[in-house]
């Protein structure tokens, strides 16, 4: 059986008044870790008030992204290790803004997965594609071709602990999810590459959560579906009442 995990990507919004009253706000209510995960998915800034505020509690947190060199002469970026340092558990990975305007590589993204997994986080590693590419029935192979390259020498066990969110870029913001059915076949690809690359056991293990325009109406169709277990949101993670209510969907 496969914990849920829900995790809410707020992407470059919040100022940290508004971080930590969600944070006040949520940090009593959400269901037990024992039932699902729940996860805030907060800019770098806000992570070390974040901590102080749900210590103590099931609220767990994500960084949106990381550098894969611990120290350095790197300006701007931020330290997997000073991140962990924090308690901080998640970092998200290779998501498609990153990927697309950031121009990170699944080799960057690889590097990325590494340095996370060796401070003792757990990364969430983001796969999704294009219009173009879903449009030219090449969804399955572009997903595996991110999935193989993004797990370059990683170990079953280390990808067995691991979360995978498929997020098809063009559900993403658009209010245009893609439907249940559609969610869990690509979860499967997902988890077939993962059998493929590790093994039945890693791919029964693995964590895969569907990303793009969920919300508390819909959160629940996903959820049913055999490959997803989780859930990567964004716009409706933003609000407390409604990121509540995605996880009251959930457990
Ligand atoms: O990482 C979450 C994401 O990209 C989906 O965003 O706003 O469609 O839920 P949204």
């Amino acid at each position: 059986m496969r914990k849920p995990i829900i995790a809410g990507n707020w992407k470059m919004n919040k100022t940290v008044g508004e971080a930590l009253a969600f944070a006040e706000a949520v940090k009593t209510k959400i269901p037990s870790k024992d039932a699902v995960d729940s996860v805030i998915g907060s800019p770098a800034l806000f992570l070390h008030g974040l901590k102080e505020v749900v210590k103590g509690t099931d609220v767990q947190l994500s960084a949106q992204n990381c550098y894969f060199e611990n120290a350095g002469a790197f300006t701007g970026e931020n330290s997997p290790a000073a991140i962990a340092d924090l308690g901080v558990e998640y970092v998200i990975i290779g998501h498609s803004e990153r990927r697309e305007y950031f121009h990170e590589t699944d080799e960057d993204i690889n590097k990325k997965a590494k340095a996370i997994i060796a401070n003792g986080m757990t990364p969430i590693f983001c796969c999704g594609e294009s219009l173009e590419t879903y449009e030219a029935g090449k969804t399955a192979e572009w997903i595996e071709g991110q999935i193989t390259a993004g797990l370059v020498d990683l170990t079953a066990e280390q990808v067995s602990e691991m979360v995978i969110a498929y997020e098809p870029i063009w559900a993403i913001g658009t209010g245009k999810s893609a439907d249940a059915a559609i969610a869990d076949e690509i979860c499967g690809v997902v988890r077939a590459t993962v059998e493929k690359l590790y093994g039945k056991s890693v791919a029964d293990k693995v964590r895969i959560q569907y990303g793009g325009s969920v919300k508390p109406e819909n959160i629940a169709e996903y959820m049913a579906k055999e490959n997803v277990d989780g859930a990567l949101v964004g716009g409706a993670s933003l609000d407390a009442e409604s990121f509540l209510a995605l996880l009251e969907a959930v457990k």
